[in-house]
């Protein structure tokens, strides 16, 4: 039989053209078989479905899988390019969260650098990396909006502030895609990024995973959705929908904010892919009769790709016939999916070259870049000028789980890592105090007793605790932010017999280290740092590299403070932090550490604040200016100059404390630079409860300093708009 006419192949025909093109000459089963993702296919399988995703289950981010390769990849794509009547190729998808063989910080040890640059040039790798191996589509960036650090998904987010994750996340979109405004997708070493989990995932009940969510539309607008208008505007290709409900409407049933807002308030024009088995969990959830109800429901409020629950692939086509499903539904799913396979490039080459990866991966560029990320992952809490480490120490005993870990540094949702490519931090440590006259001993604090010997004996102990990846990400929420149980009775035995102790704490979650406030020397928290934590964590307790990272959530004394955030509102009876009043009966209000907190080895002075005029008109831009000085004479400082908000007045209640801007800046010891921010009307903007912008004309005050809540503050008057 000869193969029909392809006009579609024709690269020179716009994308939609070549879209409408192709759908003509599909019958509804091959429509159907686009709409349809499956996990792990075999050649044999090919046929039925238009993506694939490699994983190992519905909780993969803790649990290893085979990987994929690109012959495996290539074999797929043979199948489906040569072996079915309109040769349609595949795109291979795999969860691509924070770096493929060179694993980076987890995103919210990203986050910490407060540096989109940075997360850029990281997601960049990673899809160097990845594409090697055959992927094209990555469920990444995670931009859930997260102040409850119980939820364990915390890790994959860029922590609780919308404007960070709206920066952060289009920044990992551009580099997944490589480039602005939607990227270069046909370029080999291109991938699809995911704007994920749409909506609100991060105000789980209770922090417990897949609970309900309940939010009112400002909160949704201001906070939740910010970071997806953001990578909307940044070109993201596809969006994934959550797994929970709003309201009790499951996301993946939500027609008001899948079609309805993003596809159409937002003009997302890309696929909508819902969460693993999410259409097929509509049934639990209690909304659908059945698999064939929920493929309805799922495809009408739009969900263009089914993940893994054969909704589509088994009732679609019958839905279709029979008048329940129109069809116009499903040829826009399948406009989306093809518009996307095209822009891949994927009809002139669905080629994998089987000689790449081992050239492009895990290079010591890549390595490098890891160790600078892996700095910028180190929040400096306290420290009473033991760090950084003197040269001179004639012993130093480095100890705690997690001395001579390897893949625990790489945290959670890293599934193509290896821990034989990973160092340890007491590696670093020894490679870097290599003197003559200085000795590095190292344990792991299996014996306690023989421990507290070695410290004994050294002049400073670095303990290296805190909680293992298998503790965060999906599935894995916390009732208590402290310490795994053991930690904290192991460093106060430590801080009784060191002369000098350093405590290093990784994590995947800001944790609750109240029993850390007066114990030894220096705390330094690194959320989980990649396959170079070991020597990022030594480059900064050695004072090589500056402490830079600052929390990207605010650090609670105790779990019953949770969910805390730097942009909570006013409420009617303002609390005075240095007032007698509190909240609390029994604790604090204030966190412990708050968010933008972070030391460096140098004092940093902020001078006045300046305005090149007081007020901001309709179509004005405002510069706002301050001198930062490193005070220090002996250290460098990389500071992170924040600057926030506050609405006096609107016409609802705005955050005490909105972050609008950040500036990072290198100072030598005695150096004084002017560090200048601009403002529009936009800047200082909130969303309606529909999402479209509002400014209230009247005062605001703005601050600029270390972290949320410090810094001099100025007057800003925006007026009315014509
Ligand atoms: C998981 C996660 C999602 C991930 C997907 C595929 O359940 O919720 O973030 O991308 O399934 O692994």
């Amino acid at each position: 039989m000869n193969a029909p006419p392809r006009p579609w192949l024709d690269a020179t025909m716009p994308v939609p053209d070549r879209v409408a093109a192709l759908l003509a000459a599909m019958t509804l089963e091959e429509k159907v078989a686009q709409v349809h993702q499956v996990a792990n296919p075999a050649p044999d399988d090919v046929g039925g479905f238009g993506t694939c995703i490699v994983a190992s289950g519905e909780h993969a981010g803790n649990v290893r899988d085979a990987g994929t390769q690109a012959r495996s990849v290539n074999a797929l794509q043979r199948r489906a390019v040569e072996g079915t009547r309109l040769g349609i190729p595949l795109i291979v998808a795999r969860d691509v969260i924070h770096g493929h063989r060179t694993v980076f910080p987890i995103p919210l040890g990203q986050a910490a650098s407060f540096d989109a640059d940075l997360v850029r040039e990281c997601a960049r790798v990673a899809a160097r990396e990845a594409t090697a191996d055959g992927v094209r589509w990555t469920f990444a960036p995670m931009l859930d909006v997260a102040q409850d650090p119980r939820w364990g998904r915390i890790a994959e987010s860029w922590g609780e502030d919308a404007w960070l994750a709206a920066h952060l996340g289009a920044a990992a979109v551009e580099g997944f895609q490589g480039g602005p405004d939607g990227g270069r997708l046909d370029q080999p070493d291109a991938m699809a990024a995911c704007a994920k989990h749409y909506v609100g995932y991060g105000l789980a009940q209770g922090g417990r995973d897949y609970a309900e969510v309940d939010v009112g539309p400002h909160v949704l607008q201001n906070r939740h959705l910010r970071p997806f208008r953001a990578v909307v505007d940044a070109g993201v290709a596809t969006v994934m929908s959550a797994f929970h409900t709003i309201d009790t409407v499951p996301m993946t049933g939500h027609t008001a904010l899948l079609g309805d807002h993003l596809k159409g308030d937002l003009g997302f024009a890309g696929p909508v892919v819902s969460d693993w088995d999410a259409v097929g969990e509509l049934r639990q959830h209690g909304v659908a009769a059945d698999l064939a109800d929920a493929a309805r429901l799922a495809l009408g409020a739009g969900i263009d790709i089914d993940m893994v629950s054969e909704a589509f692939a088994t009732h679609l086509v019958d839905l279709v016939r029979a008048g329940v499903v129109p069809e116009a539904q499903l040829d826009d799913a399948v406009r989306r999916v093809l518009a996307l396979k095209f822009r891949l490039g994927l009809f002139e080459d669905p080629w994998t070259p089987e000689d790449r990866a081992a050239s492009v991966q895990l290079t010591d560029a890549h390595r490098a870049l890891a160790r600078r990320a892996a700095a910028s992952a180190v929040v400096l809490l306290r420290n009473d000028g033991t760090l950084p480490l003197r040269p001179g120490l004639r012993r130093i005993h480095v100890t705690g789980p997690f001395a001579t870990a390897r893949a625990e540094l790489f945290g959670t949702w890293t599934l193509d890592g290896r821990a034989e490519d990973a160092g340890t931090i007491a590696d670093a440590v020894r490679e870097r105090y290599t003197a003559p006259g200085t000795e590095v001993t190292v344990d792991d604090h299996r014996f306690g007793d023989e421990t507290l010997v070695r410290a004994r004996e050294a002049d400073l102990v670095v303990a290296c605790v805190g909680e293992h990846p298998l503790r965060s990400g999906e599935a894995n929420s916390v009732t208590s932010l402290d310490l795994p149980a053991g930690q904290v009775e192991a460093l106060e035995a430590l801080a009784r017999v060191s002369r000098r102790l350093v405590v290093v704490v990784l994590t995947g979650r800001p944790l609750a280290l109240e029993r850390l406030a007066h114990l030894g020397s220096a705390v330094v928290l690194a959320f989980h740092p990649g396959i170079e934590g070991g020597h990022g964590i030594a480059d900064v307790l050695s004072g090589d590299v500056p402490p830079s990272g600052r929390l990207p959530s605010s650090l609670p004394w105790t779990t019953g403070q949770v969910p805390l955030h730097h942009d909570q509102l006013p409420t009617g009876r303002p609390l005075d932090p240095d007032g007698d009043v509190g909240r609390y009966r029994d604790h604090r209000d204030t966190p412990a550490y708050p968010f933008g907190f972070g030391l460096g080895y140098a004092d940093v002075a902020y001078g006045e604040v300046q305005l090149s005029r007081p007020v901001l008109a309709p179509g004005d831009v405002v510069e706002l200016s301050v001198q930062v000085t490193n005070a220090g004479a002996e250290h460098a400082a990389l500071e992170t100059v924040q600057l926030y908000a506050r609405a006096h007045r609107a016409a609802v209640s705005r955050p005490v404390s909105e972050l609008v801007g950040v500036r990072r800046v290198a100072l030598a010891p005695g150096e004084t630079r002017r560090v200048a921010f601009e403002l529009d009307r936009t800047t200082l903007s909130r969303r309606d409860a529909r999402g479209d912008l509002r400014l209230e004309p009247g005062l605001f005050t703005l601050q600029v300093g270390p972290h949320a809540g410090a810094g001099p503050t100025i007057t800003l008057e925006v007026t009315a708009a014509p």
